[in-house]
C-alpha cells in the first residue's frame, strides 16, 4: 500500500515506475559489466581475477543480442567505484562515484536510455551490508569513512552461516569487508538517500540486493520502499523457514530453495514428485500472493555452472547439456521472475568463482542451438503473456512433470535414455485444439476427448502453444 502510494507520488517526478507488479512478466540476463562486452579491449583471454575491460558502452552496443534472444531486463553489475581489482563491484569505495573501469555517469545513462528504447528494463546489483575495505582504514571510503559506522571487527563463521546465528551474520565481516552499522541513524539515512539518488539519477527499473540475510529486515524495508521499484534480495540460502524472514522486507528473493531443488533432479535423474513437493512447500512457507515475485535462476556468478566439471564431476557431455537445458527451460517458463546467467546461451563451462565469470564478447553467436532454444522458450512465454498467468500443475510422477500457465503447456522429463509418455486429461484446451511444440517444428498434437499425448523423447523438453499462436510466432 505504503509503496503504491510512494509510486505514484513518484511517477510524478519519473516517467513511470516499475513495480513487482509490472516485473512478472520480465525475463531477465544476468550480466556482469566487467565480463559481457568491451569497448577498449578485443582480448581474447584474461586474467579472471582482475579487470578484463567491459563497459557500459560495450553492454549498449550489444543489446540487440539480448533483445533478440528474447530477454526484456539486464541485472549488471554493481555501478559504484570500488577498490582496485574489484572488477566484480562488491567492494566500494565511493558510493556517489561511477566505477572508472566501466564509463563515466553519462554512459551509464546512456545504457538504460537505450535499453528502455528497447524495452529493456535494467536491474542494478546493490551492495549496502558492507564497503570494500578490509582493514581499519575507514578514511578511504565515502561517505563512511569513521570507524563509528561500522560494526566492531569479527568475522562470520561457516558455522554462524550453518546455524543462521543471525546476530553474528549482521554484525561481523564477510571476507573481512568493512560492515556497515545500519543501526547508526546517519548510516541509515545515507543509504536510502543514496538508493533514492540512484533510482532517479540512472532512471533504474529494478534492484537486487547483495548479501541480503547480513542486514535486518527493518531497514531493508525502509530501504526499498524509499525506491518504489521491483527488489530481489540475495539470500544464498536452501532453506525456505529462513528465507521467509526476507519476504516483505524484499519483494522477492533469489529462488535459492528452487535452485538446489532443480539442480538435484535434473541432474541426478531424480524423482520430479519433488517438484511436486517442493511447491507444495513453498506455497505453505511463503504464501500464494508472495510467490510470483520469487526470482528463480539456473546459473549465476556465485555458483560453478552447471556445465562445469566441478558440478557432478563431468563437464558438459551430451547428457549434461540436455539436463541444462530442461532446467533452463523450467527456470524461464515457471512461475517467479527468471533469470537466466549471461553464458548460459553459449554452454559455457565455467567453474568456480572467477572460472564461472568469463568474457563474452569473442561469443555472440546467434545461431548456436542453445541460443535459439532459449529464444524460442522466450517468445512463446511472450505470446501467451505466460509470466502474468497462475502456474497450474498438470501432471507429476516420479519420471514426468508438466505444468500450464495460461495458455503455456510446459511438459519435463529427469529420464534421459528413454521415452517418457503421458495422456493428460487434467489441461485448460477444448477439444480439436491443436498443440504445436514450439521448440520442433511440425510437433503437434490433438486435443481429441478431453485429452492428448506427450511423448518425451530421451529427455527432451516440450513447450506447447495452440497451433494459431505457434504460425503467429513464426
Ligand atoms: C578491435 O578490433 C577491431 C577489428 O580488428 C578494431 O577495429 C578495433 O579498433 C579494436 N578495438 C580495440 C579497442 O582494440
Ligand atoms: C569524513 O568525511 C567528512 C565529510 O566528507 C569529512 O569532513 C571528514 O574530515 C572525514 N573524516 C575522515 C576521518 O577522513
Ligand atoms: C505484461 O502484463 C501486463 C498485464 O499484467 C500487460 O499489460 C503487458 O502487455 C504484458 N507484457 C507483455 C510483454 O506481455
Ligand atoms: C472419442 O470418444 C468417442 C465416443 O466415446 C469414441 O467413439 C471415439 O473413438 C473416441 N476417440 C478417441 C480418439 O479416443
Amino acid at each position: 500500500m505504503f509503496n503504491q502510494i510512494l509510486c505514484i507520488m513518484m511517477m510524478i517526478s519519473l516517467h513511470y515506475c516499475r513495480t513487482k507488479e509490472e516485473w512478472k512478466n520480465r525475463t531477465i540476463y544476468q550480466l556482469l559489466t566487467d565480463r559481457y562486452a568491451s569497448t577498449k579491449s578485443n582480448s581474447t583471454s584474461c586474467n579472471l581475477g582482475n579487470y578484463c575491460g567491459g563497459n557500459f558502452k560495450g553492454i549498449e552496443k550489444n543489446l540487440d543480442y539480448i533483445k533478440n534472444l528474447g530477454f526484456d531486463a539486464i541485472w549488471i553489475s554493481p555501478i559504484v567505484q570500488n577498490y582496485d581489482g574489484a572488477y566484480h563491484g562488491y567492494a566500494a569505495k565511493n558510493i556517489y562515484q561511477i566505477n572508472e573501469h566501466f564509463g563515466t555517469a553519462q554512459d551509464l545513462k546512456d545504457l538504460v536510455n537505450a535499453c528502455h528504447q528497447k524495452d529493456i528494463w535494467v536491474m542494478i546489483d546493490i551492495v549496502a551490508n558492507h564497503m570494500g575495505n578490509q582493514d581499519l582504514d575507514f578514511s578511504r571510503n565515502y561517505p563512511f569513512n569513521s570507524s563509528s559506522h561500522f560494526h566492531d571487527l569479527c568475522e562470520i563463521s561457516d558455522t554462524d552461516f550453518a546455524t543462521h546465528n543471525l546476530v553474528n551474520i549482521e554484525r561481523c565481516r564477510l571476507f573481512m569487508l568493512a560492515d556497515l552499522n545500519q543501526d547508526n541513524s546517519y548510516v541509515a539515512n545515507e543509504l536510502i538517500n543514496w538508493i533514492k539518488w540512484v533510482v532517479s539519477e540512472f532512471n533504474i527499473d529494478g534492484i537486487r540486493i547483495d548479501t541480503a540475510m547480513m542486514v535486518k529486515g527493518e531497514f531493508w524495508k525502509k530501504f526499498t520502499e524509499a525506491t518504489g521499484i521491483y527488489s530481489i534480495g540475495e539470500v544464498f540460502d536452501g532453506d525456505m523457514g529462513f528465507l521467509k524472514q526476507f519476504i516483505g522486507p524484499m519483494d522477492g528473493l533469489l529462488n535459492y530453495p528452487l535452485f538446489f531443488t532443480l539442480r538435484d533432479v535434473f541432474l541426478h535423474w531424480g524423482d520430479m514428485y519433488r517438484i511436486e513437493s517442493f511447491y507444495y512447500n513453498q506455497l505453505q512457507t511463503y504464501g500464494k500472493n508472495n510467490i510470483p515475485y520469487m526470482a528463480q535462476f539456473n546459473d549465476n556468478h556465485d555458483n560453478a555452472r552447471f556445465l562445469s566439471d566441478e558440478v557432478n564431476g563431468v563437464s558438459a557431455s551430451a547428457l549434461k547439456i540436455l539436463q541444462f537445458k530442461a532446467f533452463t527451460a523450467f527456470t524461464l517458463t515457471s512461475i517467479g521472475v527468471p533469470i537466466m546467467y549471461y553464458g548460459s546461451e553459449q554452454l559455457f563451462t565455467g567453474g568456480g568463482d572467477p572460472k564461472n565469470r568469463e568474457i563474452m564478447w569473442n561469443s555472440f553467436n546467434e545461431n548456436s542451438d542453445t541460443y535459439k532454444f532459449i529464444k524460442k522458450i522466450n517468445q512463446a512465454r511472450k505470446a501467451v503473456n505466460a509470466g502474468a498467468q497462475e502456474q497450474v500443475q498438470r501432471y507429476a510422477d516420479n519420471d514426468f512433470y508438466a505444468f500450464t500457465r495460461g495458455q503455456l503447456f510446459a511438459a519435463f522429463t529427469s529420464k534421459y535414455d528413454r521415452d517418457v509418455i503421458r495422456k493428460i486429461t487434467y489441461h485448460p484446451y477444448a477439444d480439436g485444439t491443436k498443440l504445436c511444440n514450439v521448440l520442433f517444428t511440425g510437433d503437434c498434437v490433438l486435443v481429441q476427448n478431453g485429452s492428448f499425448q506427450v511423448y518425451l523423447r530421451n529427455g527432451e523438453v516440450k513447450i506447447f502453444l495452440p497451433e494459431n499462436i505457434v504460425v503467429e510466432m513464426e
